[in-house]
């Protein structure tokens, strides 16, 4: 079992900092892909207050394809440059979106999603697969949930 309970009221930065030392404690010492996804997607859920999905999006020849997640059932494949995922896959640079409904071409998986946080993984200087946070609340995202999310790819990259 693992026994992680973070604390929703304490700092972000601080929240962040927990989020990252478990993924990399969860991860550490386990090759396989797949599960360290879905446990981090279970952390992801778990640290990060007033989601509606959380999750992966790989990119498998050449488009991004359905990772382990939390959240409804969701679109399976993302064209690059399409939707906040495939823009956030095709420019490699994290997309904060207050507004999905603003976004030119969002993907609506979860009608539930109003704001949303897409960053991506890269290993190697090449794409492996982005991060994908939806939240029921407009303007759920700032400057500091991003740099954390960034730290937490950079923690997984060689393991996922
Ligand atoms: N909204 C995303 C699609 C993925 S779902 O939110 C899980 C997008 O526009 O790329």
């Amino acid at each position: 079992m693992y026994a992680f309970e973070p604390d929703p009221a304490q700092p972000k930065a601080e929240l962040y900092r927990e989020l990252s030392d478990a993924a990399r404690a969860i991860t550490s010492g386990e090759r396989d892909g797949v599960a360290n996804m879905a446990n981090v997607a279970a952390l992801l859920w778990q640290f990060v207050p007033q989601l509606n999905w959380a999750g992966f999006y790989r990119m498998v020849d050449g488009e991004l394809v359905l990772g382990p997640f939390q959240g409804k059932a969701a679109c399976i494949r993302i064209p690059l440059g399409q939707g906040v995922c495939g823009v956030a896959a095709q420019s490699r640079e994290t997309q904060l979106v207050e507004d999905v409904h603003a976004f030119p071409g969002h993907i609506a998986c979860d009608g539930a999603s109003q704001s949303e946080l897409v960053v991506p993984v890269l290993r190697d200087g090449q794409l492996i697969a982005v991060i994908d946070l939806d939240s029921p609340e407009l303007a759920r995202f700032d400057a500091e949930d991003a740099q954390g999310i960034e730290a937490l790819a950079a923690a997984i990259s060689r393991v996922i």
